[in-house]
């Protein structure tokens, strides 16, 4: 039977059904929540920069986290592997594909001395907005979820900051949570790429540092002291 081939706006309908039915209902910080407001902001970035396509950027949004290593035994390529199962499925053209994949190999943070450059403007544009949404009080209330999922501890004052120079180290870490505002959170808003997102992460950012300063001062009951 002949096919017609799908319109750019059915091709990121489809996807972000396919997306949200797949994770509705995950409690790891991974949810359909978090993917779509990469999505969107996602939309709103690429919006500023004329050298992002809309469509690149919209799938490679709904499909950043469609098979995270980290809940996939370390496999870097099961996020790649299956964007290409699913745009195959909708005859998508294979140059949109790759652009897609390459976006999913290269967004993920892999430790504060791993540098992790974009190759394309969609790729700067959804790392922008995947980050942007690990910092501000979401980004603290999935840090805490993350941990809680993972059974650690919230903070340890003994565990001096770890700072990771190798994804090896990075993905091996089972430091309390509050480690991950210093070997990550607290450095997006530097490693942003796009005007818009560093405008956004100022605030977030501020609030990362009000949220950190108060929860070490109630930590040590610092404020109980001046009863
Ligand atoms: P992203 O979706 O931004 O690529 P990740 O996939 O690395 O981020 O992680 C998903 C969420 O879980 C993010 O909000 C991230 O900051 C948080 N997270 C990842 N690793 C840890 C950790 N070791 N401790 C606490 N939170 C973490
Ligand atoms: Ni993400």
């Amino acid at each position: 039977m002949p096919t017609t081939a799908l319109s750019a706006e059915q091709i990121i309908t489809q996807t972000a059904d396919f997306v949200r039915a797949k994770f509705l209902g995950e409690g790891s910080g991974h949810d359909w929540a978090h993917i779509r407001r990469v999505w969107l902001s996602s939309r709103a970035l690429a919006a500023t920069l004329p050298a992002a396509d809309p469509l690149v950027t919209e799938l490679a949004a709904l499909l950043h986290d469609v098979a995270d290593w980290k809940f996939h035994a370390g496999d870097e390529e099961a996020g790649p592997r299956a964007a290409r199962a699913w745009l195959t499925g909708l005859q998508v053209d294979e140059s949109v594909i790759q652009r897609v994949e390459t976006i999913i190999r290269e967004i993920s943070f892999k430790g504060l001395g791993v540098p992790t450059p974009m190759s394309t403007p969609e790729g700067e544009v959804v790392q922008d907005a995947d980050r942007l949404d690990a910092i501000g009080a979401i980004g603290v209330a999935r840090a805490f979820a993350y941990g809680g999922h993972k059974g650690r501890p919230l903070h340890d004052p003994e565990v001096a900051p770890i700072i990771h120079d190798s994804f090896e180290s990075y993905k091996q870490n089972t430091a309390p949570t509050v480690n991950h505002f210093y070997e990550k959170l607290l450095h997006l808003r530097e490693r942003l790429h796009t005007p818009a997102a560093r405008r956004i992460a100022q605030e977030r950012h501020q609030f990362l540092e009000t949220f950190l300063a108060q929860f070490l001062r109630e930590w040590e009951g610092a404020d109980l002291a001046e009863l």
